[in-house]
């Protein structure tokens, strides 16, 4: 049996398949808190979990703040516009300045990919990557793991198809390392010019034909046209990537009974997939969110140490 040792949590590149069990393991126990009247348990009492966010988010920071909530921990938001980066500070002497006030963790994104490994060095927190750059989304991954499994029972042999802006997606390469670990067959679709030079590296497959990847997966996880990310010119136009690479329900009816669609948010409608896809029968997305608030709970849990802890769950 392996025990959880990992101080922080930077990307799953780090972690083993066990450790990756470990973590789908403890997220389960913990969604049940979710769904009580009083989504409580004392586990995290006295302990502080600091929110660090330098790019805009819904999802990844309300769900930290909830897990860490559920889990009796105190709680501190700090974005960019309120913190003093602004002035010149740089990010590992805010997040050292922060550490000084006796905190247990902070959980940090940031638009350049490195950023959680500069803080991870630098401070004795433990430290969570909540989205750095084009480079990591590990909780992201997880949650997308854990509702697969969840949904259709397992991962190994599974054929998942990541489709979309491959090069700018963290969610995306965050996935390969943990679907491949786990036993996955991953198949990436996108526009040539959104494909990254040698991603087949990973483990992964490349197909540019979308109906190809549609017919044969078990799984499709959709990803956002990163609008923010296209200085360069990657497209003709956002209305010829609907056009070749968007999901809508009629290239939908080719795909297999029971495939699931998912996607990490946020969405763009009529880009990436149409409304009636992201409502649709075969949709998991809100379920995906749901599972975000165990998947940040279960690793704030282990992170911060489960010794002696398990009567408060
Ligand atoms: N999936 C995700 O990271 O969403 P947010 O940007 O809203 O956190």
């Amino acid at each position: 049996m392996v025990e959880w040792t990992k101080h922080d949590l930077l990307d799953l590149s780090d972690l083993s398949k066990e450790e990756i069990g470990i973590i789908l393991e403890t997220a389960k126990s913990f969604k049940e808190v979710s769904q009580r009247d009083v989504k409580k348990v004392p586990a995290l009492r006295g302990k502080t979990v600091v929110m660090l966010f330098f790019e805009p988010s819904t999802r990844t920071r309300i769900s930290f703040e909830l897990a860490a909530k559920r889990l009796s921990a105190d709680t501190i938001n700090i974005s960019l516009s309120g913190s003093s980066v602004l002035k010149g500070e740089s990010v590992l002497d805010t997040a050292k300045n922060i550490e000084a006030m006796n905190v247990d963790v902070i959980v940090v994104r940031h638009s350049s990919s490195g950023v959680p490994k500069v803080l991870a060095d630098g401070l004795q927190a433990s430290v969570i990557n909540a989205g750095d750059g084009c480079h990591a989304h590990p909780t992201q991954a997880l949650l997308d793991m854990f509702t697969i499994k969840e949904k259709l029972g397992g991962i190994e042999g599974l054929k998942v198809g990541i489709i979309g802006d491959i090069l700018h997606s963290r969610v995306a390469r965050s996935n390969i390392w943990g679907l491949t670990k786990l036993g996955a067959e991953v198949t990436v679709c996108g526009p040539s010019t959104l494909m990254p030079i040698d991603i087949e590296k990973t483990g992964v497959k490349i197909t540019f034909d979308l109906m190809k990847i549609i017919k044969t997966s078990d799984v499709l996880i959709l990803l956002r046209l990163q609008q923010e990310r296209q200085q360069d010119k990657f497209l003709p136009s956002i209305r010829e990537y609907a056009k070749m690479f968007g999901v809508n329900k009629e290239k939908l009816q080719y795909a297999k009974k029971n495939v699931l669609i998912m996607h990490p948010g946020p969405t763009n409608r009529g880009v990436e997939l149409s409304a009636d896809v992201a409502d649709g029968e075969y949709s998991v997305i809100l379920e995906q969110v749901t599972n975000g608030v165990a998947i940040r709970m279960a690793i704030l849990y282990l992170l911060l140490g489960t010794k002696g802890m398990e009567e408060d769950r």
